[in-house]
């Protein structure tokens, strides 16, 4: 059985990410959707908040899991018996960052893979900072995230 595990802060979740699992989860066995909990981000929803919209989110495919990890993603993989990583690229200059880090990640735990998968071509511009901007002054959210999220993320900037 092969299991691919997608990390992400998922502050919040976007229709991008939602992508990537979504056709991650046609090419493994199983998708590991792996959220950080102990970022110095100063993420804007709680690890709960972001697992739980991930849930809601995702409840149509079946063959996922979410959980959470902290500490360095190479320690996960590895306590879990993990092998392979799934990145979405949106542009080239995602590549370098990423290349870095799938470098980095294999120098930590030597049989660990990263599969790189190009983002699907109406979300090349959409990140979690773009929603949250938009999101700030109350701009359309609609096609960019989960309609069912909208009024939790607009919420937390009081709308
Ligand atoms: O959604 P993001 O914020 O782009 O996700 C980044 C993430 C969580 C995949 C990355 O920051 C990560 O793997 N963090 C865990 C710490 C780690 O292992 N860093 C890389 C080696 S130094």
């Amino acid at each position: 059985m092969q299991t691919a595990v997608y990390p992400g802060s998922f502050d919040p979740c976007t229709n991008g990410h939602i992508d990537v699992i979504r056709r991650a989860s046609k090419m493994f066995d199983k998708v590991v959707v792996a959220v950080l909990v102990n970022e110095k981000k100063n993420p804007l929803f709680s690890f709960e908040e972001r697992v739980n919209m991930l849930k809601t989110a995702t409840q149509d495919i079946p063959n996922i899991e979410i959980c959470s990890f902290s500490g360095l993603l190479a320690d996960f993989m590895k306590e879990n018996g993990y092998g392979v990583i799934v990145k979405g690229l949106r542009a080239v200059s995602d590549y370098e960052y990423e290349f870095q880090m799938a470098l980095t990640n294999r120098a930590l735990y030597d049989k660990v893979e990263t599969v790189f998968m190009p983002c699907s071509a109406e979300f090349m511009f959409l990140s979690s900072s773009i929603v949250k901007e938009i999101a700030k002054y109350n701009g359309e959210l609609s096609g960019l995230v989960p309609e069912t999220l909208i009024p939790l993320i607009k919420g937390r900037f009081g709308y």
